[in-house]
C-alpha cells in the first residue's frame, strides 16, 4: 500500500505531466499560427506523450487502490520570440520534470516503497531521452541561426515525428 505522502506527490505529477501536455499543446498551436508545420507536428506528438506519461501514473495509482485527484492547471505561455526560443522553454521544462521525478525517487527510496521505486525507472530513462531530444533541436537551430532556409528544413525534419501511443503497462 503506497502511504499517503507518496499518493499525493504521484497525484501531483499526474498533474505536472498534465501541465506538459499543456505546454507543448500551447507550443503547436504557436508553430501552426507563424507557418511550421513540421515544428506544430513534432510539438502535438510532444503533447500526446505527456498524456501517456500522466496516464501511467493515474494507472499505477489505480492499480495500487490510491485514490486519484485531479489538480488544477496553471495556464501556460502562448507566444514566444522564437522557435530557439520556444525549444529553449522545452528543454527548461523538462530539466524540471527530472527535478520532479528525482524527487519522487527519493521519497520511494525512504519510505522502502520498491513497487514505486521500480515503476520510476522508466521516467528516468525517459527523462535522458526527453532532454536529449529537446538538446538536439537546440544545437541545430543555433547552428543555422537566422538562415530561414535551414530552419524550414529542420522544420521538414520535424514533420516526420510520429505518435507512438504509450503501451499501458501497469
Ligand atoms: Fe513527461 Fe516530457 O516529461
Amino acid at each position: 500500500m503506497l502511504s499517503k505522502k507518496m499518493v499525493a506527490a504521484l497525484n501531483e505529477q499526474i498533474r505536472e505531466e498534465l501541465y506538459s501536455s499543456y505546454l507543448y499543446l500551447s507550443m503547436s498551436a504557436h508553430f501552426s499560427n507563424i507557418g511550421l508545420a513540421g515544428m506544430a507536428n513534432w510539438m502535438d506528438v510532444q503533447q500526446k506523450e505527456e498524456k501517456d506519461h500522466a496516464m501511467k501514473f493515474y494507472n499505477y495509482l489505480l492499480s495500487q487502490g490510491a485514490e486519484i485527484k485531479l489538480l488544477q492547471l496553471d495556464e501556460p505561455p502562448h507566444t514566444w520570440k522564437s522557435p530557439l526560443e520556444i525549444f529553449k522553454a522545452g528543454l527548461k521544462h523538462e530539466q524540471h520534470i527530472t527535478k520532479c521525478i528525482n524527487n519522487l525517487v527519493d521519497i520511494a527510496e525512504k519510505e522502502k516503497d520498491r513497487a514505486t521505486f521500480n515503476m520510476l525507472q522508466w521516467y528516468i530513462d525517459e527523462q535522458v531521452e526527453e532532454e536529449e531530444n529537446a538538446r538536439t533541436i537546440i544545437d541545430k537551430l543555433n547552428l543555422i541561426k537566422a538562415d530561414s532556409n535551414g530552419l524550414f528544413m529542420i522544420d521538414k525534419e520535424l514533420a516526420a515525428r510520429v505518435y507512438v501511443p504509450l503501451i499501458p503497462a501497469v
